[in-house]
């Protein structure tokens, strides 16, 4: 657990808990020690998934994986998280279950769901995974210079199963997906831009190692264009599918909103008259946790009690890209 303060006396970045706790509700954040990845951590939330779906992996059909901290430039996450469900059988691979990573940030456990929903209602597959993972602390900016980026994010993972039901009360009833590829700039990571070919091009240092110019290291972001943005696309996408199944805030028993910012949700709140009590938040205690928000609320919901079954629950989400998606489910 790594709070606003330690940010400043651990690592040494000019900063306080006021300004990053007024400006984005945030006071502490995970980081996941050394060696672990993100599939390692969606490994561990998969599990706890599967068991209270009161399945076990060998019923799982396919893995769709939603994280913007892969492991590896390729393969995914996905797939190093299926090599662990094969040891979980000591090397006996049941069946060879597809997994593919989605990169969609901020939005992409929304993605997830998405693709998982139609899946299971086209009939082509029972169980499908959707794991949310993230393992930001390895690509931060530990100085003063990324103080702004770096104070957000935090590690986690969470994960749900989607699987086919008779039952018409139940499972995804809408999803809505959107993007706008002019803002990619606005938030992103511009280390290895293919095109300027930088493995050949590299210019290499006097020990032979490459150098790479560190300003291009870390995630860069124009805050207060993201935040304009999310605010607008957050009430479109979720107005999109409340509109479309005849639903108001009145008959949504809880709201669960991508936790990027504090500020940005009460925005989203207020301007859709949707009441305090029918949100839950954790930001305060993770940060942004980009793919990992939704399901880690979703998880916490349940725990607590605050989500139970029969509920009408709806999501929205908002990240780099811009991407943007919210869904509409019946618990
Ligand atoms: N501690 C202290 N000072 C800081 C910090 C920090 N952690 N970070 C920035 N500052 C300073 C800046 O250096 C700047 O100083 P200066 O005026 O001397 O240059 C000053 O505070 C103001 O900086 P701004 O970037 O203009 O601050 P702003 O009011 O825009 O707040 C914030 C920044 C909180 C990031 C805001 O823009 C925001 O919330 N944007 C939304 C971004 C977001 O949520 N991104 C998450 C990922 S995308 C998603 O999930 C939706």
């Amino acid at each position: 657990m790594v709070t606003n303060d330690d940010l400043r006396t651990q690592y040494g970045i000019d900063t306080t808990h006021e300004w990053i706790h007024q400006r984005t509700g945030i006071e502490e954040r995970r980081y996941a020690e050394d060696g672990v990845g993100s599939a390692d951590m969606g490994f561990e939330a998969a599990k706890i998934a599967i068991q209270r779906a009161g399945l076990t992996p060998r019923d799982i059909d396919m893995i769709l994986f939603a994280t913007l901290s892969p492991e590896h430039h390729f393969p995914g996450s996905g797939v190093f998280m299926q090599r662990k469900f094969a040891e979980l059988f000591e090397g006996d691979m049941p069946k060879y279950v597809p997994a593919m990573d989605i990169r969609n940030q901020c939005s992409g456990f929304l993605y997830g769901l998405g693709t998982a929903s139609s899946m299971v209602q086209s009939g082509a597959l029972k169980h499908v995974l959707v794991v949310g993972g993230e393992t930001h602390s390895a690509a931060l900016d530990m100085t003063t210079r990324g103080r702004t980026v770096t104070s957000l994010f935090g590690d986690g993972a969470g994960a749900v199963v989607v699987s086919a039901t008779d039952d018409p009360k139940r499972g995804v009833r809408k999803w809505h997906l959107g993007a706008d590829g002019r803002f990619a700039e606005a938030l992103w990571m511009p280390v290895w831009d293919i095109r300027k070919k930088p493995f050949v091009n590299l210019p290499h240092g006097r020990d032979g190692k490459a150098e790479i110019d560190p300003g291009t290291l870390w995630p860069q972001m124009d805050g207060k264009q993201v935040f304009r943005h999310a605010v607008e696309k957050m009430c479109m996408s979720l107005m999109q599918v409340c509109f479309d199944q005849s639903l108001s805030a009145n008959d949504i028993d809880l709201f669960v909103f991508h936790q990027a910012n504090m500020r940005i949700n009460t925005y989203v709140a207020d301007t859709l008259g949707i009441p305090q009590d029918k949100l839950i938040h954790n930001i305060h205690k993770y940060g942004n946790t980009t793919a990992a928000t939704i399901p880690l609320l979703l998880a916490e919901a349940e725990e607590t009690g605050r989500l139970k079954p029969g509920m009408k629950v709806a999501m929205v989400a908002f990240g780099s890209g811009f991407t943007w998606g919210a869904a509409i489910a019946d618990w």
